[in-house]
C-alpha cells in the first residue's frame, strides 16, 4: 500500500524516546521530513545517528519544553515561518501518579498546561496553514484511561478526558478542509514511562516489578505489552493519505486491554 506520505512534513513533540520517538522514526521511514522536539535534543540526535543514512537527513532535532510557553511559541513561530507542517503529533511525558483526590489545584493547572493546553496552542498555530493547503493531520497521544480510568493515575484520567473533547471538537471544525484529527490510545506499550509506572506500583504494593508486570499481563488479552513500533504503525497509517476519511476517532493500540466495546 502506498501511504502517500513521501515528501510530507511533520512536527513530533515528545520525540526523544518512547512512543514519540517511534512515531518520528516510522514517519521518516515513509519519506516524511520530521522536526523532532523534546527537552533533550541530544537524545534525539543519538537515535537519529542509528538510522539508515538516507533517513538521517530527514530528521531535525529541536529543543522545546511544553512547560515553557515561550519555548512552544518559538517552536510554532519557526515552523510557521518555514511554511508549516502537514502532520502534527502531540505527545508529552505522563503526569505523576497518585489518586485523583490527592492533588492540589496547582497540580491540576500545572499538568493541564503541559499535557493539554500546549497541544491546543500548537494546533491553533499550525492548523490554519493545513486548512489553506487542504491537507493536514493532527494526532494526539492519549491513554486508555479516557475509556477506562486507571487506578492511581488521577491526573492522567482527568486531563486526558478534556483532550478527547478538544480533539473531537476540532475534528468537526476542520474536516471539510481535508484536515483529520484523531487520538491514539495506548494500552500498555513497553517504554521508559511504563517501566517507571511498574516500578512505582511495585514500591507502593511491596512486590517485585516482575509481579506487577505479570498482573498487568493478566488484563491484556494479547498476553504481552505492546512494542513502540506497533503503536507507531497505527500513527503512520492515520497520518497517511489512505486514512483521509478517518477523523474524530480514538484508535486503541492495546492488545484488547480496554474492556468496553
Ligand atoms: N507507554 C504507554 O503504555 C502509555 C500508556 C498510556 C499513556 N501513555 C502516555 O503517552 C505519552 C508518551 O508515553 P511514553 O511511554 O512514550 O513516555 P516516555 O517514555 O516518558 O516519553 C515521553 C517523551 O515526552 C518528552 N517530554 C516529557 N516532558 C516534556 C516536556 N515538558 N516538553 C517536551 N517534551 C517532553 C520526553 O522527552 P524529554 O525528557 O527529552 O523532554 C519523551 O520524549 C505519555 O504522556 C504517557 O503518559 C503511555
Amino acid at each position: 500500500m502506498d501511504l502517500g506520505l513521501n515528501g510530507k512534513t511533520a512536527l513530533v513533540v515528545g520525540a526523544s524516546r518512547g512512543l514519540g520517538r517511534a512515531i518520528a522514526v516510522g514517519l521518516c521511514a515513509e519519506g516524511v521530513s520530521v522536526l523532532a522536539a523534546a527537552r533533550n535534543p541530544a537524545d534525539i540526535e543519538a537515535w537519529r545517528a542509528e538510522l539508515p543514512e538516507d533517513q538521517r537527513s530527514r530528521i531535525a532535532a529541536v529543543r522545546a519544553d511544553l512547560a515553557d510557553r515561550a519555548s512552544i511559541m518559538a517552536l510554532a513561530d519557526s515552523v510557521v515561518a518555514t511554511g508549516g507542517v502537514d502532520i502534527l503529533v502531540n505527545n508529552s511525558g505522563g503526569p505523576p501518579p497518585g489518586p485523583v483526590s490527592g492533588f492540589s489545584d496547582e497540580d491540576w493547572v500545572t499538568q493541564f498546561t503541559v499535557m493539554a493546553s500546549r497541544f491546543f496552542l500548537l494546533a491553533s498555530r499550525l492548523v490554519p496553514g493545513m486548512r489553506e493547503r487542504k491537507w493536514g493531520r493532527i494526532l494526539t497521544v492519549g491513554s486508555s484511561g479516557i475509556m477506562q480510568p486507571i487506578a492511581g493515575l488521577g491526573l492522567s484520567n482527568g486531563i486526558r478526558g478534556a483532550i478527547a473533547g478538544w480533539s473531537k471538537t476540532l475534528s468537526n471544525e476542520v474536516a471539510a478542509d481535508g484536515v483529520t484529527v484523531n487520538m491514539l490510545i495506548p494500552g500498555r506499550i513497553h517504554t521508559d514511562r511504563l517501566d517507571q509506572l511498574d516500578g512505582a506500583a511495585a514500591r507502593r504494593n511491596g512486590i517485585t516489578v516482575q509481579e506487577v508486570a505479570s498482573r498487568s499481563l493478566q488484563n491484556i488479552p494479547a498476553g504481552r505489552y505492546g512494542r513502540p513500533e506497533e503503536f507507531a504503525d497505527a500513527a503512520v497509517f492515520l497520518a497517511s493519505e489512505r486514512a483521509a476519511y478517518i477523523t474524530g476517532s480514538q484508535i486503541r493500540i492495546d492488545g484488547g486491554m480496554i474492556r468496553s466495546v
